[in-house]
């Protein structure tokens, strides 16, 4: 797994992606009566995997880092889930070698499109390896989230960066090749001819207005807080400034 910053979409989950596959189970549940078929295309150590496991659902995660693997086994292993969880070391780019076509119920791609040579190309496999009507989910790091991010934290100079590159980096260090608008994401997702946009919102919008604990602490509080997230996160001009974008996209 690249550098665990907090801005990288695969380092948190927060309360709309949470509740938008939660939907996506329920809807296959009622569906088939059983729970959905999961492809997890750099699904890494686990962090969705292994609660979608727990919940249920067959997942196959796909991955190039050995390292992330043995970590998935080892969760997968304490979650009591190594049954339900298939771990394949393999590259989203040769996604066909591993996971047949039209095969699974719901295709994550989670924290990967910012860091791969070419997002529309992977987001074409993943679009491919889902069943028509399946739903693929993406999860990436949001442009203007990052620039919310920099500038309540006074890095003005990234901050300028990140609205005047192009690919919305911050510099030639930065971890991520590339950083995605709303619109932009809408498009890739789009031009892939296969899939339709169910939905775009942001995730964990309320990490950049609300920063350090919270009160979460409380169990009441912590249920508060998620409704208002997933709310928040839903209005496009609030979502659009999340840390992270979500789409939701069904297969034709
Ligand atoms: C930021 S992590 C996200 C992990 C997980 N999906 C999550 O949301 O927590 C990105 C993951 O993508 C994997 N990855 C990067 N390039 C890949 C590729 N070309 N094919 C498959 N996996 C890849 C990395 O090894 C890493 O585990």
């Amino acid at each position: 797994m690249g550098s665990p910053t907090r801005e990288q979409a695969g380092a948190a989950r927060g309360a709309a992606v949470l509740r938008a596959l939660d939907s996506e189970i329920e809807r296959v549940r009622r569906a088939t009566g059983s729970a959905p078929v999961v492809l997890d295309v750099g699904g890494g150590s686990g962090t969705w995997a292994v609660p979608l496991a727990g919940a249920g659902c067959r997942v196959t995660v796909v991955d190039t880092s050995h390292d992330a693997l043995a970590t998935l086994a080892r969760r997968a292993d304490e979650a009591g889930v190594t049954d339900r969880i298939s771990p394949v070391n393999g590259d989203v780019d040769a996604l066909a070698d591993v996971a047949p076509a039209d095969g699974a119920d719901l295709v994550l791609g989670h924290g990967l499109l910012e860091v791969v040579d070419d997002p529309g190309r992977v987001l074409s496999g993943l679009a491919a390896a889902a069943a028509p009507g399946g739903a693929v989910s993406v999860l990436t790091v949001g442009r203007y989230g990052a620039f919310v991010n920099r500038v309540t934290t006074g890095r003005l100079a990234e901050a300028r960066r990140l609205l005047t590159d192009p690919a919305g980096r911050t510099g030639p260090d930065d971890s991520l090749l590339r950083r995605f608008d709303a619109q932009q994401l809408r498009e890739l997702a789009v031009a892939t001819g296969r899939l339709g946009v169910e939905t775009l919102q942001g995730d964990g919008t309320l990490e950049a207005l609300l920063p350090g604990p919270g009160p979460e602490d409380e169990q009441s509080g912590r249920e508060e807080r998620d409704e208002l997230d997933a709310l928040a996160s839903a209005v496009p001009a609030l979502g659009e400034v999340a840390p992270r974008l979500h789409l939701l996209g069904r297969r034709h």
